[in-house]
């Protein structure tokens, strides 16, 4: 009998995650006997009647590596420790199915699971194996936000779309002598804002972990103006937020979603800065999912084809409970409680702030 390795992608999708199973599969493929099987929605494919699970072979991954988003699905809506179960009412409760989901991963004869997932996924892999599974995370989002790895895949490809957003919004604020406020991703952290903001040359840039003052954003919009004449481009993180504030989202209604849905926080600052006294035209851009959706860069595709190869590697040596890592210029495992205890934030000293400032650029502080 072979032996067998589950593959799931939990969390919102990301460019790079088909080049991460393509890569899992035709590195299964150089060894004797193995299987891959893909779980459909991260690990719902299991827990599901009929159960939802595909066999992953080299024919099924061939040419997926250009592909985005991923070809077994993913979800971000509860998991096996929080399974939404609505109620009349339609609301929902979490029920834990996590004892059901080894149980079926005993009754397949899974030897091992790869899990491919953002920081909510592998807290769930950390749940898993300390009940004893055999399981290596694959760090995955483009906010790069997950500590013990230098970067995630898909962060560059969102950085590369939001970059070319700035470069549009440059020249039609130019054009109209207008301020320009792109609001892009990045929960915790501000790294497609701030890798944007600085490639894409913007005059202001916001983020998560710098609360802003509007006084100071205000500075920076007057300096560039002189009768009427100017413009400005801001590049805000959705969870930015002012001083004293508070971020700005919205509780979602669907089952099983626990995240507070941000978004709206560049509607917001264009109304500070209205406030604020200035005249000068405002227009605001939320890129939203295109920032995420379509083909992995070239180098997002690379790392993640080092992460699979690496993940299945880490199989072979049974090193489980940990997850694959980039520390230039090495592919290592780290245990996964490292890798889930914090986010990767900007640290304040960084020589990333230190350029955006060093170009003058307003971080509103
Ligand atoms: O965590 C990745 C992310 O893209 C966040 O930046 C964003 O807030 C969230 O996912 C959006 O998730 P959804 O796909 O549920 O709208």
């Amino acid at each position: 009998m072979p032996s067998k390795v589950l593959v799931v992608t939990g969390g919102g999708d990301c460019p790079g995650l088909n080049a991460v199973i393509r890569a899992i599969v035709k590195r299964a493929a150089q060894e004797d006997d193995w299987e891959v099987i893909g779980s459909i929605e991260s690990f719902n494919g299991l827990l599901h009647d009929p159960m939802e699970i595909v066999v992953l072979n080299e024919y099924a991954v061939a040419g997926i590596h250009v592909r985005g988003g991923t070809i077994i699905g993913t979800t971000n809506k509860g998991g096996p420790f929080a399974w939404p179960v609505k109620n009349p009412d339609g609301s929902w409760t979490p029920v834990d199915r996590s004892k059901e989901l080894l149980q079926k991963i005993q009754d397949l004869s899974i030897d091992a699971v790869i899990s491919i997932g953002g920081d909510g996924s592998q807290k769930i892999s950390q749940k898993l194996f300390d009940m004893g599974c055999n399981i290596i995370g694959v760090p995955k989002t483009i906010d790069n936000d997950l500590s013990a790895t230098d970067f995630t895949f898909g962060f560059r490809t969102a950085v590369q779309i939001a970059t070319e957003s700035v470069d549009k919004l440059v020249t039609t604020a130019a054009s109209h002598n207008r301020i320009m406020i792109l609001e892009v991703m990045g929960r915790e952290a501000g790294w497609i804002a701030l890798h944007s903001a600085i490639s894409g040359g913007a005059e202001v840039c916001l983020i998560p972990e710098i609360p802003y003052d509007i006084d100071l954003v205000m500075q920076k919009i007057n300096s560039r103006f002189s009768n009427e004449k100017g413009f400005v481009v801001i590049v805000i993180a959705e969870g930015a937020k002012p001083k004293g504030g508070a971020v700005t989202g919205t509780t979602s209604q669907e089952a099983g979603y626990q995240n507070i849905r941000l978004g709206g926080v560049a509607y917001k600052l264009e109304q500070e800065i209205k406030d604020a006294g200035c005249e000068a035209s405002i227009r605001v851009t939320v890129l939203g999912h295109l920032q995420r959706g379509g083909i992995p860069i070239a180098l997002d595709r690379l790392l993640a084809t080092q992460f699979g190869v690496k993940a299945f590697e880490m199989v072979l040596d049974k090193d489980f409970g940990k997850m694959v890592s980039y520390r230039h210029p090495y592919i290592v495992a780290v245990p996964l409680a490292e890798a889930t205890k914090e986010y990767n934030f900007i640290n304040k000293d960084s020589y990333l702030l230190q350029t955006a400032r060093g170009i003058g650029m307003s971080l509103g502080d």
